[in-house]
């Protein structure tokens, strides 16, 4: 057995390993699409309607997202218990984590916690989708002792997010901008958290349980914690003159520059390109161009020093613009992987439904050696 010639594709690169109706990445033209929509079509609709879009695998009629955000608006409030729950946490861990303890203290609260079914899983969904904000938001400030913000109905799924985490509706840019943020998290294919989710999915494990290992995968420093390591280097950088050094020290030092680079993309992300605009737009908004600066002097020097200079593809990813813009929303890298999350947690949903519509147990192999 060991003798056998087998080939081994080391981090699974370029192996396909199932079929999705869900989204598709073409890596060299970057492009994106949910369900055979181009994602820059799909900005103008609120995130419920694109939540829908991946769960149900259609654009939402007026009836149906009508009722659909009605339902994702009543379960928005967190029960007593969750609050408590919340208070026990260590308060200098990320909110990534209070997040994955919550959804696991959730599970036992869900009045279909024995209901795997296809509408119970629907159910337990919707609440996931619904709830995350307020974890996060309630986390956050318990974290700094404030009161904690109740929902506000009359708000979108992003808004709503900002206000129960900041205390103050936000602007109307601001709401547009974590819409946005929000929909551009929220599927990516076979990522490896949304693989994570799968395995544990195919083990006929429940809804909960897949949604935990999807968190705690994308927390990780190479796939959605990088999202926070950007805001750390742009706090440690904290002027546009110093962006140019930092970035030939991290070279100099074969270290990685974070929100850049991708196993699919060998282009510009096509979801950096959106949130670099949408960066610009509120950089010039709030009359403080720094973060935006430094953003593009990080850009600058890496495009030069790795594209130009050693024809690496390594282009800004998803989390490089995403970090500029949670700078200017006032969200800190220690809630940047949860807000990363909030958005995710539609695509993992969907993906977790696909796979147990058409369930095999996923099982590769290991080669033994010596
Ligand atoms: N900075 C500098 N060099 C890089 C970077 C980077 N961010 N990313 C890749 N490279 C270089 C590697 O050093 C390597 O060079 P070499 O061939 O001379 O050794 C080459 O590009 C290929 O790198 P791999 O690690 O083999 O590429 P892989 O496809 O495995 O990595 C990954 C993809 C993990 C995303 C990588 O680009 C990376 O570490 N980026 C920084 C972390 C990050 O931003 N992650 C978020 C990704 S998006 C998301 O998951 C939501």
């Amino acid at each position: 057995m060991g003798d056998r010639v087998v080939e081994i594709k080391k981090g699974l690169e370029d192996v396909f390993v199932l079929e999705t109706k869900i989204s598709s990445i073409d890596g060299i033209k970057g492009i994106l699409e949910y369900r055979g929509f181009n994602i820059h079509d799909l900005l103008h609709l609120s995130y419920d309607a694109v939540s829908y879009l991946l769960i149900h695998g259609k654009i939402p009629d007026e009836k149906e997202i009508s009722a659909y955000s009605h339902q994702l608006k009543k379960d928005r409030g967190i029960p007593e218990e969750m609050i408590r729950v919340l208070h026990t946490c260590n308060f200098n861990i990320e909110a990534m984590d209070a997040l994955r303890t919550e959804v696991s203290y959730m599970a036992h609260c869900d009045p279909d916690m024995n209901d795997n079914s296809y509408d119970g899983n629907i159910r337990k969904g919707t609440r996931l989708i619904s709830k995350f904000p307020t974890i996060v938001a309630a986390f956050h400030r318990i974290r700094n002792n404030q009161e904690i913000v109740a929902p506000d109905p009359h708000l979108s799924h992003g808004a709503n997010f900002l206000y129960m985490l900041r205390g103050t509706r936000p602007g109307e840019l601001e709401a547009e901008l974590i819409e946005a943020d929000f929909i551009l998290s929220a599927e990516h294919e076979l990522n490896t958290s949304t693989f994570s989710t799968r395995v544990t999915a195919s083990t006929l494990s429940d809804l909960h349980s897949a949604i935990i290992s999807g968190l705690s995968t994308l927390k990780g420093p190479l796939h959605g914690g990088a999202r926070m390591a950007v805001m750390e280097m742009l706090d440690e950088i904290s002027v546009p003159e110093h962006a140019e050094e930092h970035v030939l020290n991290l070279i100099s030092n074969k270290q990685r520059v974070m929100g850049f680079g991708h196993r699919v993309y060998k282009t510009y992300d096509p979801r950096a390109k959106i949130s670099k605009e949408l960066a610009k737009k509120i950089a010039e908004e709030k009359h403080e161009q720094k973060w935006y600066e430094i953003a593009q002097n990080i850009e600058n020097t890496v495009n030069r020093e790795l594209v130009e200079k050693r024809g690496k593809p390594i282009y800004p990813n998803v989390d490089f613009y995403a970090a500029v813009i949670y700078r200017y929303l006032e969200i800190t890298p220690q809630l940047a992987t949860s807000v990363f999350a909030i958005g995710r947690v539609s695509g993992w949903i969907a993906h977790i439904l696909e796979q147990y519509a058409d369930n095999r147990l996923i099982r590769p192999r290991a080669k033994f050696v010596r």
